[in-house]
């Protein structure tokens, strides 16, 4: 059973996207119960009673707290501010704005997705481009930041050739634009042999630190992380850096995984990352003449979603197509859209809107100017 305090701490991952900060350090967390039964029960205080950010963030404050070991139940209380906490509330928002206490470039507005797995090579980066283009077919603005340091793959699945450079005035590192995406990884900033084993001294983290808090990533409605093989080091720094990140785990058809769904929960407790869902790639090979072959098996990504008790975000088929994609830097969902896995693809993307919706901005000038109007600051 976790204590108050690591409630409290798993919370830090709820941002108001209207004003920029974490629940907690907005002082919207009124009260964390914990009950014998695993049931825990968070009241929260918005700025308003009609606040239209209030379905996001109680969903969001359940799924971080029911991502906790020994949480069987969430239960959200909101409340509204009284007139005076919201005078404490908006002086520490500008407080903040004044110190720039974000530690990242990433707008608190941004959905954050890191693509994650309990193992390696099960398409992790193939999945992470062809969902970040999905998105961007859709008409996100989408990000792609390749953490997988020295694995890189992402610029070539991608074709991006560009150097990254710093713009001289804010000594911020702008990102390469590809297929409309932002993207950043390791692969285009070393040159050669010679500098990548100068860079390797660096720690993992820090790499991770610098590309989360030196890049100008802008104003994204979704990053998606492509995650390093592994379930150590790098997963706990993006869950520091970045709170409101959360992970959509890869898995195989293959049966059995269960040791793969233990680990996969472990890490998503320990960095208080929740799950959003799974996918399964290189699920059945479909012929020319249109039979289905399970060469890895079936029911992999179901039994882990089950498991973890997640939705299955979809299936992805072994294609040919997913594998020249990558080789050519046209990744299939761009390429060749009405193809089955590029389709797939399409589907995983329209799912993940659905279940990690856009910070929906466009109330927040209406909500802010209500908000000074109560405050009686002239706008
Ligand atoms: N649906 C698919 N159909 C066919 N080939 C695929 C599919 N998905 C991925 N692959 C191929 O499998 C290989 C591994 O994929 P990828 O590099 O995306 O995995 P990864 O999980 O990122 O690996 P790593 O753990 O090394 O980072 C690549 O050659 C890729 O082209
Ligand atoms: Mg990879």
């Amino acid at each position: 059973m976790p204590t108050k305090a690591q409630v409290i701490d798993a919370l830090k991952g709820v941002v108001d996207p209207e004003l920029g900060g974490n629940i907690v350090d907005l002082d919207m967390v009124s009260s964390v119960e914990i009950g014998e039964d695993g049931t825990v029960t968070v009241g929260i205080a918005l700025t308003i009673a009609e606040c239209p950010m209030r379905g996001q963030i109680e969903n969001d404050t359940a799924r971080k707290v029911r991502a906790m070991p020994g949480v069987t139940d969430v239960v959200v209380k909101t409340t509204a501010m009284t007139k005076k906490q919201r005078a404490e509330l908006m002086s520490g928002v500008r407080r903040r704005a004044r110190e720039n206490a974000q530690p990242t470039q990433v707008s608190p507005l941004t959905r954050v997705v890191a693509v994650s797995s309990g193992k390696g090579g099960v398409g992790k980066s193939s999945v992470s481009v062809n969902l970040a283009i999905a998105l961007q077919r859709q008409g996100f603005r989408v990000g792609l930041l390749d953490a997988d340091i020295w694995g890189f793959s992402i610029p070539r699945m991608l074709g991006a050739q560009e150097r990254l450079e710093a713009d001289d005035e804010t000594r911020l590192i702008e990102p390469a634009t590809v297929h409309g995406i932002k993207i950043v990884s390791t692969g285009l900033i070393i040159d050669s042999e010679e500098t990548a084993l100068m860079w390797r001294g660096l720690m993992l983290s820090k790499a991770l630190e610098q590309f989360l808090g030196q890049v100008a990533w802008g104003e994204l409605d979704y990053l998606v992380i492509d995650m390093p093989p592994g379930t150590g080091d790098i997963q706990m720094a993006l869950s520091r850096l970045l709170p409101q990140a959360e992970m959509i785990v890869v898995t195989t058809p293959q049966k059995a995984a269960q040791k793969v769904a233990v680990r996969v929960a472990d890490m998503a407790r320990r960095s208080h990352m929740p799950v959003i869902g799974v996918i399964e790639n290189m699920s059945g090979f479909v012929c020319d003449h249109g039979d289905t072959y399970e060469l890895f098996g079936s029911g992999g990504g179901a039994e882990l979603a089950y498991d973890l008790n997640v939705p299955l975000m979809g299936n992805v088929p072994l294609d040919a197509a997913v594998v020249d994609g990558g080789d050519e830097g046209i990744p299939v969902t761009a390429g060749d859209p009405g193809n089955r896995a590029a389709e797939a693809f399409t589907g995983i993307g329209e799912r993940l809107v659905e279940l990690l919706p856009p910070a929906a901005d466009e109330t927040c000038t209406g909500r802010i100017a209500k908000l000074l109007d109560d405050l009686e600051i002239p706008v």
